[in-house]
């Protein structure tokens, strides 16, 4: 496993008192709609319907790192599919919906789910599950076992998804 240890440093404990306590109070309303997703190497994080509410770092997200990852073709490489309110950038895709507004449309823990997996939504989609290590269909040889993001840089993309109002 090469998830690089200082990626959660100090705040690994954080995170895991805080998801326990989550996994607690879920304990006595678990209904179908939930289910407690933990890959190898990875944040554990609840799936309630078509959220991740609870953040994955303690950390909270900084938009302007999340703006340069969603750029670089090497981390989120989203403008492949979609468009955004990016203008300075050539070539952006039309696979799926064009983000601008949707910081007005979906709320962070809905952008949260959509970027850690979109497969559990929709499972025949085509965008990248970016926060998973399991279970993943054609996966590049230099990515096996690592997410194509760490969970920070998860949250930084939310930071910036929000901006897009
Ligand atoms: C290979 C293509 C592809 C890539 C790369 C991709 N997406 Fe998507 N995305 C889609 C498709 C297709 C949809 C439509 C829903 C579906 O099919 O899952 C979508 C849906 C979304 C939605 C929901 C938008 C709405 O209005 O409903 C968001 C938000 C989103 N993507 C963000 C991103 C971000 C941020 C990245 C980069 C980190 C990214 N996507 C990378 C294909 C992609």
């Amino acid at each position: 496993m090469t998830v690089t240890p200082h990626t959660f440093g100090l705040r690994r404990p954080m995170i895991a008192c805080a998801t326990a306590l989550v996994g607690l109070t879920l304990a006595g309303t678990a209904s179908a709609e939930m289910a407690r997703v933990q890959d190898p190497g990875l944040q554990p994080y609840t799936i309630n319907g078509a959220e991740i509410s609870e953040p994955l770092t303690a950390e909270p997200g900084d938009a302007k790192r999340g703006k340069a990852l969603f750029i670089n073709r090497k981390m989120g490489n989203c403008l492949t599919c979609h468009t955004a309110p990016i203008p300075e950038e050539d070539f952006h895709g039309n696979v799926g919906p064009d983000l601008a507004g949707v910081g007005s449309r979906m709320t962070a823990a809905e952008l949260r789910l959509r970027l850690v997996d979109a497969k559990a939504l929709l499972p025949e989609s085509l965008m990248p599950s970016f926060y998973r290590t399991a279970g993943l269909r054609q996966v590049k040889k230099d990515f096996v076992g690592k997410p194509i993001l760490k969970a920070q840089e998860i949250e930084d993309v939310i930071a910036y998804l929000q901006t897009l109002k």
